[in-house]
Parts: structure tokens; C-alpha cells; sequence
């Protein structure tokens, strides 16, 4: 164990850092979409207990893992099982699935501080036309910005973890509340914001079926950030004068709350744009969401607000989201580059460059994917349909490896590294938790229901993905 070993610098540094990794896209645009098309507040009541009995312990593990080991995912399976060769796959996945999600996020991101700077610059009414987004994606301007993200990526994560990751989360979280609720309030003063309201919060339960319980879990988990490594690396930067349970929950509890915000402030603004609005043709997916409606709602209020009035409103909605996303990419990147430190003896700054430059190539080649290069737009094809590059890496790492990291993990710790040894962990600065109701339900769960319903949740995931089949609704 290395007693150097970097750590956050205070209780609350740590919980916006790991609030910053779980807030991102996935809360302010995946959640309040997901809410839309399921049921609204009957969904919210599926999340909310989908996040309390299955990601809560599941975050405590992951965080346990890492602060007991003091290393990073890969060294963390290596040393808690003392060696074994069959426990490394698991590492080895944990390592390659946020290397892989973080090229996608990056390209999000990159749009998203694309539309941020043409919002701010008076390009509004450009954005808000339905052809753009397909322009903008295969324009060279997205180069320019891409080297925008990785420049402030690098800039903080070459900071390390106190003055880097936990500086930058204690200056971007405060702002993104802020920005947060001010829309939220200035939406709900527009015409038609309770028609908006009543549907997200009035729930209807007939919407539900074993394929939406199955969409509100995997929301949930990677909401959570769980799967990725991400809880491991950070909890292997907690201080040992925290409790894991209650930092958890209070993670949890942020990451929670600022998705229901989101439903408030995304809901009403669609509503009072369309009243009319049909749920269905919104909620075919989060991008088309925010890059091609949104935009057109922000150019609405022009005749309330003015053209200025409008283009702030638009700009502050995509620095919100932009800031999300940015946090959460710090949070992922931070895994791979703690295993190059950790395992390879690499300095931050050479890690940083091995794997901009090395995440920077396939990043390229997803912006490439989208019709420029014919090969990378076509990659491969499964149960019927032609895929990118850009969309297999979505399949793969985000929609399938991701509850088999979980399914892993649960295993781990309750089989091989042993739950003695997890309790103890949990139980280090927490003098409540031994023998308390929550202790023997996280421990009852996590190895027994939880990696069931994970289990279930991958074979699901695919049978539909890439045969084609679907055994639930
Ligand atoms: N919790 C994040 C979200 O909801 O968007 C999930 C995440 C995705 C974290 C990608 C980090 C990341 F790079």
C-alpha cells in the first residue's frame, strides 16, 4: 500500500467530485426523456426504489473495494484476490469499459461545447434549424472543439486529485445548481409549464411492463456511475475518516434529485412550446433531444424575451449540460489514468499524453463515423441493422458490459474478497453500521438478488442487441 497515495482534501470535496461523476447527461437529458416515455411519475417511483435497494449497495461495494485496496480497478481485483488470475479478466474489464465510454462521452461532449459556443455567439437561429445538427456533426469546426474538451480534460486531471478533480468539481457543481434551478424557475413562469408538470409528476402506472422496470434499472446504474470503475478509483481516494454509507447516500441522494430538476426543467419547457405535444415522437432518443429539439424551443421565446433574452437562456441551458458532462469525463478518464500511475509506474502528465493521444484516435474515428468514412459509418452489423463505430461502442461497453462489471463486482466482494472483509471496511468511521438493518440488507443483497437481477439484465441486453431477441416487453 502506498502511503502516498493521493487523496481528496475534504468530506465535501469528495462527495461533489463523485456527485459530479454521477450527475451528467444521463440526469439532465437521458432521466428526463426515460420519465417522459414511461409513465412519469410511476417511472420516478421505479427509479427511486431501483437506486435505493440495487445502486446503493452496489456504490458502498465499489467504494469499499477501492478504499480497502488503495488502487486503482485493475489493482484492486489483483491484491483483494490475493493474485488470482481469473479476477484480473474482471479488472481488466473494469478498465477497458471507461476507456471506452469516455471516447464516446467525449464526443457528446464536444457537441455539446459546440452548441454552447455557437449559442453564445448569436448562432441561435442556426441551431435551432432541423438540418443542422446533421451539418454540424460532420463539420471540421468539431475538430477545433474537441481539442477544446481535451485541453480542459487535461488541464484538470494534470492537477491530480485535490488541486485538479476536487478544485474543479468545487467550482463547476455550485454553478451547475445554480444554473439548475434558475431554469427551472424561469421555465415554470412560462404559458403552459403546469400542463408539462402534470405529466411528469402524475403517475401512469399502465405504462409499465418488464421492458421499462428493465430501462429504470439500467438508468439508474449507469446514472450512479456504477460498472465503470469510477467508485472504485474515487473510494481509493476517500479518507478513512468517512463513512462509505453515508457518503453513498449522500451521492445518491444529489445525483437523484438533480434528475427529478431536470424533468422539471425539461417537461414544462416542451409543454409550453407544444401543448399538443405527442410524448412519443420526443422521446426516440436523448441526443435528438437536445440537439435538435431543445434548439427550437430556446429560439421560441424570442417573442417573449427577445432574440438576446433567448440565446442566454439557450447558452446557460448547454453551459448546464456542458459542465455536467465535463465532470463526469473527468471522473471516467481518471480511471485509466490511475491504472497507467498505479500499475505502470507512469507519471500523471505521461499517462495523460499516452491516452489523449490514444483515446483521441478512436475519438476521431467515431467523429469520422457519421458518414465521412464510409468503412467506420458501416463497422459491422447486427440482428439486422448496419452500425458505426460510434454506435457499437454504445452496444458494447454502455449497454452490455456495464451490468456484467456490476454482476462482477457483486461477486467479488461477496465471494472472494468476503463480506468479513467488506464489513470491515464499512464499518471503519461508522460505529452504526454493525449489525444495523442497513448493513445485513446490503450484505443479504449484494449476494443474492443483485446479481440476479444483473445477470438478467445482460442476457436481455444480448439476446435483443445483437440477436435480435427479446424475452421481456
Ligand atoms: N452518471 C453519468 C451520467 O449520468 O451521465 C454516467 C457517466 C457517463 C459518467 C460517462 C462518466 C462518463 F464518462
Amino acid at each position: 500500500m502506498s502511503a502516498s497515495r493521493e487523496q481528496f482534501g475534504s468530506r465535501l470535496g469528495f462527495i461533489l467530485a463523485a456527485a459530479g461523476s454521477a450527475v451528467g447527461i444521463g440526469n439532465l437529458v437521458g432521466f428526463p426523456v426515460a420519465a417522459a416515455k414511461y409513465g412519469g411519475g410511476a417511472f420516478l417511483f421505479i427509479y427511486a426504489i431501483f437506486i435505493v435497494l440495487v445502486c446503493l449497495p452496489v456504490m458502498m461495494a465499489e467504494l469499499s473495494v477501492g478504499r480497502s485496496s488503495q488502487k486503482d480497478p485493475l489493482g484492486s481485483y489483483h491484491k483483494l484476490s490475493e493474485g488470482s488470475g481469473l479476477w484480473s479478466i474482471a479488472g481488466w474489464l473494469v478498465l477497458i469499459t471507461p476507456y471506452m465510454i469516455a471516447v464516446f462521452y467525449t464526443v457528446i461532449t464536444i457537441w455539446l461545447f459546440g452548441y454552447l459556443f455557437e449559442a453564445a455567439t448569436g448562432n441561435l437561429a442556426q441551431l435551432a434549424d432541423p438540418d443542422n445538427f446533421g451539418t454540424f456533426i460532420n463539420s471540421n469546426k468539431v475538430f477545433i472543439y474537441f481539442l477544446a474538451v481535451a485541453a480542459l480534460v487535461n488541464l484538470i486531471l494534470v492537477g491530480g486529485v485535490k488541486d485538479g478533480i476536487e478544485r474543479s468539481a468545487k467550482i463547476m457543481m455550485p454553478a451547475l445548481f445554480v444554473m439548475l434551478i434558475g431554469l427551472v424557475i424561469f421555465v415554470l413562469t412560462l404559458d403552459n409549464a403546469f400542463a408539462g408538470l402534470s405529466y411528469y409528476l402524475i403517475p401512469d402506472f399502465s405504462k409499465i411492463n418488464a421492458g421499462v422496470v428493465n430501462s429504470a434499472l439500467s438508468q439508474a446504474f449507469f446514472s450512479l456511475s456504477l460498472g465503470m470503475g469510477i467508485m472504485i478509483t474515487y473510494g481509493s481516494y476517500m479518507s478513512r475518516g468517512e463513512t462509505i454509507a453515508g457518503s453513498a447516500k449522500f451521492i445518491a441522494l444529489t445525483d437523484t434529485v438533480v434528475a427529478f430538476f431536470a424533468g422539471l426543467l425539461i417537461l414544462p419547457a416542451i409543454f409550453s412550446f407544444n401543448p399538443n405535444i405527442n410524448t412519443a415522437e420526443l422521446s426516440d432518443s436523448s441526443v435528438s433531444l437536445i440537439f435538435t429539439f431543445l434548439p427550437k424551443i430556446f429560439l421560441a421565446l424570442q417573442g417573449s424575451i427577445g432574440y438576446v433574452g433567448a440565446s442566454a437562456v439557450a447558452s446557460v441551458f448547454f453551459m448546464l449540460v456542458f459542465f455536467a458532462a465535463i465532470t463526469s469525463l473527468v471522473s471516467i478518464t481518471e480511471v485509466p489514468v490511475s491504472s497507467l500511475v498505479g500499475e505502470k509506474g507512469y507519471s500523471r502528465p505521461k499517462a495523460l499524453l499516452v491516452l489523449t493521444v490514444t483515446m483521441g484516435l478512436i475519438s476521431i474515428a467515431c467523429i469520422l463515423s457519421f458518414g465521412r468514412v464510409e468503412w467506420l459509418s458501416g463497422f459491422v452489423s447486427y440482428a439486422g441493422e448496419s452500425k458505426s463505430l460510434f454506435d457499437v461502442i454504445i452496444d458494447v461497453f454502455y449497454e452490455t458490459v456495464l451490468p456484467l462489471n456490476g454482476l462482477l463486482l457483486c461477486l467479488f466482494v461477496s465471494y472472494r474478497w468476503k463480506k468479513h472483509n467488506f464489513h470491515k471496511e464499512m464499518e471503519i468511521s461508522d460505529a452504526t453500521y454493525q449489525g444495523s438493518l442497513l448493513g445485513r440488507y446490503v450484505d443479504f443483497s449484494l449476494s443474492t438478488f443483485i446479481p440476479v437481477i444483473l445477470l438478467l439484465i445482460f442476457v436481455n441486453t444480448v439476446a435483443l442487441k445483437y440477436f435480435g431477441v427479446s424475452f421481456i416487453g
